[in-house]
């Protein structure tokens, strides 16, 4: 993994460049991973009661696909121009909408990301390629993002990656407490090995973090309330 980032949007460029050259092998490769870990996870934590999910770093779709075919309204953020047609492929006829954004700002041209707008968010397989200078915006977007109590499910994958689509190291605990700063809670986390027997030898492994949006700050919720002093 690359050390630090001095210029995380120099990077970034670098990064989705290195998939846009390699876009044909990464669908191929990825339309051959199992059934199973992660859609199964994905689907007891989104549930398959209707609901808007945005899905960042989409890539080839596999869980856009699935997020969609479950009945919930999915929005599909992918930045690279050949993986954005891969998935938009994959997804045929289902009502995904598409943006053209990247972390950290996930900025669209027509603004179509509102605000509070998303129950769950998916950013699989992506973290690792956010400089690390440009997680603390990214963690604040992605916040605003999600309805109160909505849930952003974040991948991280530590270990080695390929020269040309490079990742920088995550540390657990800071995200955790980056994360609490911008009002994400943590409500649970699972550690995998990886699905592809390669990236396994190289000793690649995730750590997946559920993390739930707290009422906005100075809005206290019911439940966090304090009980009001008697005889005032
Ligand atoms: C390892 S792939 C994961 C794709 C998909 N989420 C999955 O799990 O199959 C990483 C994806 O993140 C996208 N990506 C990389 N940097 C990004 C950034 N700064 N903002 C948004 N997407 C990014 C890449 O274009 C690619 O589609």
């Amino acid at each position: 993994m690359t050390p630090a980032a001095d210029d995380p949007s120099a990077h970034i460029a670098r990064i989705l460049s290195g998939y846009e050259t390699a876009a044909d092998d990464f669908v191929a490769r990825t339309a051959g991973l199992p059934e199973g870990w992660p859609l199964d996870f994905l689907k007891r934590h989104v549930g398959t009661h209707s609901k808007p999910v945005l899905d960042v770093g989409a890539g080839s779709a596999r869980d856009t696909r699935r997020l969609a075919q479950w009945s919930h309204a999915v929005t599909a953020v992918e930045p690279v121009p050949s993986l954005h047609r891969a998935g938009k492929q994959r997804c045929g006829t289902l009502p995904v909408r598409w943006a053209d954004a990247a972390l950290p700002t996930l900025r669209t041209r027509d603004s179509s990301l509102r605000p509070s707008s998303y129950r769950v968010i998916v950013v699989n397989g992506v973290w690792h390629h956010v400089p690390p200078e440009a997680r603390e915006t990214a963690l604040r977007r992605l916040s605003q993002l999600l309805a109160p109590r909505g849930r952003l499910i974040l991948s991280i994958r530590h270990g080695p990656t390929p020269a040309a689509r490079p990742g920088f190291p995550v540390n657990r605990l800071s995200t955790l407490c980056m994360a609490g700063r911008h009002g994400l809670a943590p409500r649970s986390t699972h550690e995998r090995p990886s699905l592809q027997a390669a990236n396994l030898r190289l000793g690649v492994s995730w750590t997946w973090l559920v993390l739930e949006r707290l009422s906005p700050p100075g809005r206290s919720s019911r439940r966090s309330r304090q009980p009001r002093r008697a005889g005032r």
